[in-house]
């Protein structure tokens, strides 16, 4: 089997929307502090008629509509999820919907669980089987979905909601170099959800940036020396061609790849110039714990990489940004951005990923670009993911609207016996919504 990877993708984005400069007046934060503080424009949310079973009907059915591709010819299906809606029935059976209509129950695959990296253990699941003995030539689909809400007060802003499918199989345009992985799993209470009474997590927000550079550093460690191994040469920033984050906001993201380059600083990287180099020598005595609470070196660090931030990690903002923390999808929907961005010019090029779930696990690792065939070739992929077009046709809605409907989908949760208001107005057709769920908690969803 060669070039095992991500054949096609599609993302399915809420239409509801608002814009985070309102959501800072109508919070009485300070002005800039979500927008430039946080780095975020704008913030997408479920409807009372939406969930990430609905958001993930929709991206498949999409999917395999756009490449018109059998629900037959799929073999594997993953899903990837922290949106808790059923303690043991998975997101996957629900889906299984669109493969039983067609005689295919012949599907292996069930949810993966935690935090934000859930939809990357369902992608390594989706690969690992291709690449494997147990494969049986047919595609494995992953599917990562999310609605990140929070309580009332600074993680607010931090939200968001998508649904995003990708196609696995041989032959593809994006592929794995499965060799490169670097990996590191901890026990901590960064943000988890141990209330199963609420949708909300508990989180420890200063707890979790720190928990996730340290995650990124160990990682980096680890993928390099991976490289290193197998390649017989250092690895460094230079040998990515792009580096795609896990994008909580995007304030975080600018901070890890400053990180990153901090690293290569430290790792005494020859591409690295005399004078960046003289700009971080005064923190290369700082332990590593002083690293990580050094304002100095944050601010200096960011700095000197800027006009690499630019070429090698603004490409990939662009939906973060605008649709914010989709949590398992947001690491995949900044992949879709750089392919939005520069499909054009991305074949050859390699993709450095860092996945991070809180809790905490995460994962470095990398794929390589070619311009693939039909169906499955960048300008293809591209042009059904449709971006733009994607983000233009959201409504945007006033903070008081998205503040109720949160309040609502608070009773909402674990509730049985209620009908919604079926308004499907906002959506576009093709979409599946909830319709209601009867007295044994059994939900209905129709496609408009
Ligand atoms: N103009 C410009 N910048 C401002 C302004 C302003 N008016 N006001 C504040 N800022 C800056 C701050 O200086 C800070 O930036 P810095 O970190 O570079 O110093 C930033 O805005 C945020 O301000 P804080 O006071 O640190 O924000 P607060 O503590 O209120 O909340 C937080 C931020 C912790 C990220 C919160 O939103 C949160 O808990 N989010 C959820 C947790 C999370 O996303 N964790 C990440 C990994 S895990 C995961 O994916 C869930």
């Amino acid at each position: 089997r060669k070039d095992v990877g991500i054949l096609a993708v599609d993302i399915y984005v809420p239409p509801a929307c608002v814009q985070q400069d309102s959501l800072e007046t109508y919070d009485g934060a300070s002005k800039g502090k979500y927008t430039i503080g946080l780095g975020q424009d704008c913030m997408s949310f479920c409807s009372e008629v939406e969930d990430v079973i609905s958001m993930s009907l929709t991206v498949v059915t999409s999917l395999l509509g756009k490449y018109k591709i059998d629900p037959r010819q799929i073999g594997r299906l993953e899903v990837g999820s922290e949106t808790v809606i059923d303690k043991s029935k998975s997101i996957k059976t629900f889906l299984m919907q669109i493969f039983e209509e067609c005689g295919n129950t012949d599907v292996e695959g069930v949810d993966s669980t935690n935090a934000c990296y859930g939809g990357t253990a369902a992608l390594f699941n989706c690969v690992n089987w291709v690449e494997s003995n147990s494969w049986d030539g047919r595609y494995g689909l992953v599917v990562c979905t999310d609605s990140a809400v929070y309580a009332e007060g600074p993680a607010r802003p931090t939200g968001g909601a998508a649904s995003i499918a990708m196609l696995i199989g041989p032959n593809a345009p994006i592929v794995f170099e499965s060799k490169y992985r670097g990996t590191h799993m901890s026990h901590v209470y960064d943000f988890y959800k141990p209330d199963l009474a609420s949708e909300y997590p508990v989180v420890d927000g200063k707890l979790s940036q720190t928990c996730y550079l340290m995650a990124l550093d160990l990682c980096y460690s680890r993928f390099c020396s991976k490289f290193e191994k197998y390649e017989g040469r250092q690895f460094s920033l230079s040998d990515a061609d792009y580096v795609v984050f896990h994008s909580p906001y995007n304030k975080l993201v600018q901070k890890s790849f400053a990180r990153l380059y901090f690293n290569d600083f430290t790792r005494n990287c020859s591409w690295i110039e005399k004078e960046a180099r003289e700009k971080l020598e005064p923190f290369s005595s700082l332990s590593a714990d002083e690293s990580y609470q050094s304002r100095d070196l944050e601010k200096a660090s960011q700095l000197v990489a800027k006009h690499l931030y630019d070429q090698k990690i603004q490409p990939s903002t662009l939906l973060p940004k605008q649709v914010g923390n989709m949590y398992t999808a947001s690491i995949y929907a900044a992949l879709i951005s750089v392919l939005h961005n520069k499909h054009s010019s991305l074949a050859g090029q390699r993709i450095v990923m860092f996945s991070y779930g809180s809790g905490l696990t995460s994962t470095m690792f990398s794929l390589k670009v070619n311009d693939g065939q039909h169906p499955f070739s960048l300008s293809n992929i591209a042009a059904i993911l449709d971006v733009s077009h994607k983000l233009e046709s959201r409504h945007v809605v006033a903070p008081e609207k998205f503040v109720e409907t949160l309040k609502l989908m608070e009773h909402r949760y674990g509730a049985k016996d209620f009908v919604t208001s079926g308004d499907a107005d906002l959506l576009p057709p093709g979409t599946f919504y909830l319709t209601h769920v009867d007295s044994l908690y059994r939900r209905f969803y129709v496609r408009k």
